[in-house]
């Protein structure tokens, strides 16, 4: 066993950790507070590589492994997940699900921009009476012989304004069930879409989330990704590895409350020393800080499963569930150390706060996790 990274993964998590120290730090807080959109930091991150930096480079990707994302995920993270949850749905939902399942001319056509970062993808599957139970879509996509047309409502989509790209899941033949179900390619320009207002969340306030209406809205036939019935296995396969993105995305939110409140408590000081001095605060560090590590772990080791080929689907749900379960565990805790600062914005773990309980929710919540970890050792049984 080799825990030790390759030196191009030290350097792509350098290259992140300097871009977000650097350049994601400046401004995080005034996004935080107008809900802004951070599109020259999108760019950014395209001009570096990493919006599409898990595609085959003859995709015009990066071909960089998923032990780099992890790391680059964790560094953008620990500054900024608004930023971060854009760049995971554009890789590991958008792209992977493209050049993992698409034709060569899906490929060639959709891939390649969304792989140089010059346009941003979005996966719409979540409705209002859909989330967790996915295999109830209600919106339609009926086969009209020469093309597809589609009605119904997407919720919560992440990057559902920004993104020019849309992977849609909907139903053609309600009566097969979950069997009946397409994904499908859409330009989110094509007559008859429309959006809800930008949804004015808790945290990650400024990735943009719509719902998506769709009114007899024409698909074209080749714009189906694989064969007929294809689209709910296309989707949990793609959320697979969405939640490797997301447990890094929830690590990286919980290494940076951490940093900030084990430098607090080094530097405040109450009972004549510094607070980390007491242990009811050195314990909490401790115990904040091990916890961190095991989800780093888990988050490695979906990572490099799915480098190697082998399934990666139980490893990536226990990755998400710890991770989102540490996040929101250590920014508790961060606020606590912090007193009074960590209730106010200026201290960043408030925010971080904020972020993590998202990690807890979307890309499958905590107990669709446990579900698919139970459904595993049942399976094994
Ligand atoms: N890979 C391949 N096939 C799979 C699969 C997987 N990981 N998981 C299920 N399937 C297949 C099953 O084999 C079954 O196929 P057959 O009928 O051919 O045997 C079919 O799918 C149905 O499976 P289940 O009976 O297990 O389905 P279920 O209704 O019990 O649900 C679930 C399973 C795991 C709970 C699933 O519904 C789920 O993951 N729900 C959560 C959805 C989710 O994560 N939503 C997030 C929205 S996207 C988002 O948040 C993005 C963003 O914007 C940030």
């Amino acid at each position: 066993m080799n825990f030790e990274f390759t030196e191009e993964q030290i350097m792509i998590q350098q290259s992140a950790r300097d871009y977000a120290q650097r350049e994601l730090i400046k401004d995080v807080l005034e996004r935080d507070a107008k809900a802004e959109f951070p599109t020259q930091h999108v760019k950014a991150l395209a001009e570096l590589g990493f919006m599409g930096m898990l595609v085959d480079p003859k995709y015009d990707g990066g071909g960089m492994d998923t032990v780099s994302y992890v790391l680059a995920m964790e560094e953008i993270s620990k500054i900024d997940s608004s930023v971060s949850v854009i760049m995971s749905v554009n890789n590991s939902l958008v792209c992977y699900g493209i050049e993992a399942f698409g034709s060569e001319e899906q490929k060639e056509k959709w891939l390649k921009p969304l792989a140089r970062g010059e346009k941003i993808g979005a996966f719409l599957l979540s409705e209002p009476e859909a989330g967790s139970d996915a295999t109830s879509q209600r919106t339609t996509a009926i086969d009209m012989g020469d093309h597809y047309l589609v009605n119904g409502v997407k919720n919560w989509i992440t990057n559902g304004n920004s993104a020019s790209t849309y992977i849609l899941i909907a139903q053609t033949n309600p009566e097969k069930k979950h069997k009946g179900i397409n994904a499908f390619l859409v330009d989110r320009h094509s007559p008859g879409i429309s959006l809800g207002p930008h949804e004015d969340k808790m945290g990650m306030r400024s990735s943009d989330t719509h719902s998506v209406m769709f009114t007899d809205v024409i698909v074209p036939k080749e714009n189906r990704i694989g064969e007929d019935g294809f689209g709910f296995k296309f989707a949990m396969k793609t959320l697979e590895g969405g939640r490797i993105g997301i447990a890094s995305q929830a690590l990286g939110i919980a290494q940076g409350a951490y940093e900030r409140a084990l430098k607090y408590s080094m530097e405040r000081k109450a009972f004549g020393t510094e607070i980390f001095n007491h242990q009811s605060i050195a314990f909490k560090l401790a115990e904040m800080h091990t916890r961190i590590e095991a989800a780093r772990y888990f988050c490695l080791k979906s990572a490099w499963l799915k480098d190697q080929g082998q399934p990666y689907g139980t490893a990536s749900a226990m990755a998400k569930y710890w991770a989102a379960e540490t996040a929101m565990y250590v920014t508790t805790e961060a606020v606590q150390i912090h007193g009074g600062y960590g209730y106010v914005r200026e201290y960043h773990v408030e925010r971080l706060m904020r972020e993590a309980k998202l990690t807890q929710i979307y890309e499958g919540t905590s107990e669709i996790q446990l579900v698919i970890i139970s459904r595993a050792i049942m399976s094994e049984l």
